[in-house]
């Protein structure tokens, strides 16, 4: 059978853990009281055998009596038949006894107990019981003088039947019995209350493991949290609070993949728009022009084919950039960091755009702190993010505005900022121009640009440890900055 439950498991442990103590305590018990039982027997009887050889004249002028011996015998065994007595020899032989002559198997007796008695060790002693070959028992010894020969001894078994009221001893022993009974009670007491005990402990583990059952089967999408106590502090409370973390970050991830998965479903949607438009350009003005070519004069050919190069250019740039965002997600792009002056960077990228800016009619500038330290950056990578902010700023600028460059030098880092004073972004769009395909309400639907520039940005300056801020006011003007870290070297 196999115990399914903590708690059973448990259970079954205390009980025999108690029934393991009982067991011990009553064998315990039981030996202490025998020890106690024959310390005080022979105790009591110390001088038994002495009162014998004084009282019973064993010695009469120096030499053992054998009437007077075989008187005492007889009389012991009517009077007390639990002790018997024996009469040894120097070396421990028996010379004669009180008791039946059919019991007594030995004829010899250890003699060093009996020399441990009368050098008065420490009781209980237990010598050889004649009448078996294993048994020792509590005894009461003399020395008797003898004249012209060495020393006999009388040897006084105690309690012949001693063992078997031992045995009664615990029946008829009040004391015993009530601690027995106590010792019985007090364990079954602890054993209910063990099992209360148990059953609260494990009744909190058994609700935590249905709250993790339930959220499991719910397809990890319903999550019960459990009901944290603050003033609890166990490795169940601990195990409850994990698993809330735990919970919400599974369903975190959750969320997030699903967003994940429903960003894609509208990148490739959007990536089809965006390329089927111009495509479908670029494949009329090549028609047209091929059914009609002989119908136009040179002038309009050329403006046909220039609109078609640009529909081109438009798709190029539109894959170009999703390359370059598939790269950037992959993490397949690492910065090629290197030491170099920002300043000069940007005054290349706004040497390209200088053309542009004065035929718009808006002034282009660098404007900043003049000595400024080495950047550690990828130079291809913040030329990417330079022509961006400066292609933007100069689109959503008109006329007679301006677009300039600002460089501080911060700690250790040197800020880029890119301002304009054009258009503005409304605030209510502000936190979405980063996102891929976003083109806020400021832009013609119709222009030639996908809205992947900021997300490409943004993911340049995070890979180089910054963050690309915004702040706009609609009429004023707008400002982006970065900041890239000073090379150290
Ligand atoms: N300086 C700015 N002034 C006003 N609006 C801006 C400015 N910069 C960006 N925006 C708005 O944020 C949107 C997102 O910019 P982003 O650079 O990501 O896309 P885009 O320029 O439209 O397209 P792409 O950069 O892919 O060619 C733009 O469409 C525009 O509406
Ligand atoms: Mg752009």
């Amino acid at each position: 059978m196999i115990i399914r439950t903590l708690f059973a498991k448990l259970a079954l442990a205390l009980t025999l853990l108690l029934l393991g103590i009982g067991i011990l305590y009553a064998l315990l018990s039981s030996s202490l009281a025998h020890h106690y039982q024959q310390q005080f027997l022979q105790s009591l009887n110390r001088d038994l055998a002495e009162h014998l050889v004084t009282e019973r004249k064993l010695v009469n002028g120096g030499v053992l009596d054998p009437h007077a011996l075989k008187d005492t015998f007889q009389h012991y065994m009517m009077v007390n038949p639990s002790i018997e007595i024996y009469l040894l020899d120097e070396n421990g032989n028996i010379l004669s006894y009180s008791a039946d002559p059919g019991q007594v198997k030995r004829d010899h007796v250890d003699l060093q107990p009996i020399q441990e008695f009368l050098r008065g060790r420490e009781f209980p002693l237990l010598g050889d019981d004649p009448r078996s070959f294993e048994r020792r028992k509590v005894f009461s010894a003399t020395r008797i003088p003898r004249a012209g020969q060495p020393p006999a001894y009388l040897y006084v078994v105690l309690r012949g039947q001693e063992y078997e009221r031992i045995e009664q001893l615990f029946q008829n022993n009040f004391l015993l019995q009530l601690s027995g009974t106590a010792l019985l009670v007090s364990l079954l007491v602890g054993l209910v209350f063990g099992l209360v005990l148990f059953r609260l402990l494990t009744r909190r583990l058994h609700s935590l493991a249905r709250l993790m059952r339930d959220f499991s089967a719910s397809n990890f999408t319903r999550h019960s949290r459990w009901p944290e106590h603050p003033r609890r502090d166990d490795e169940i409370e601990r195990l409850g609070k994990h698993y809330n973390s735990m919970a919400e970050h599974i369903q975190e991830q959750l969320e997030a993949l699903k967003k994940q998965d429903e960003l894609r479903r509208e990148l490739v949607a959007n990536v089809s728009h965006d390329l089927r438009t111009p495509l479908a350009a670029l494949h009329g003005y090549i028609e047209t022009l091929q059914l009609k070519a002989n119908q136009f004069d040179a002038e309009t050919r050329s403006e046909y084919l220039d609109i078609a190069l640009q529909h081109s250019r438009r798709v190029t740039r539109l894959v170009d950039e999703l390359f370059e965002l598939a790269k950037l997600d992959a993490s397949e792009l690492q910065c090629q960091r290197e030491p170099f002056a920002v300043a000069e960077l940007v005054q290349d990228v706004i040497q390209k755009f200088r053309l542009p800016a004065e035929e718009q009619g808006v002034t282009l500038d660098m404007q900043g702190d003049a000595a400024l330290p080495f950047v550690d950056a990828d130079i291809g990578m913040i030329e990417r993010v330079l022509e961006n902010l400066i292609g933007n700023a100069l689109q959503h600028t008109a006329a007679g505005g301006e677009v300039s460059v600002v460089l501080k030098a911060g700690e250790d880092t040197v800020q880029v900022e890119v301002h304009d004073n054009g258009s503005g972004i409304p605030p209510e769009e502000l936190p979405h121009i980063f996102h891929r395909f976003y083109r806020a309400g400021n832009k013609e639907r119709s222009d030639h640009h996908a809205g992947l520039g900021l997300a490409i940005a943004q993911h340049i300056v995070m890979l180089h440890g910054g963050i690309i801020e915004v702040s706009s006011e609609v009429g004023a003007g707008t400002r982006f900055s970065f900041s890239l870290p000073v090379w150290q070297a």
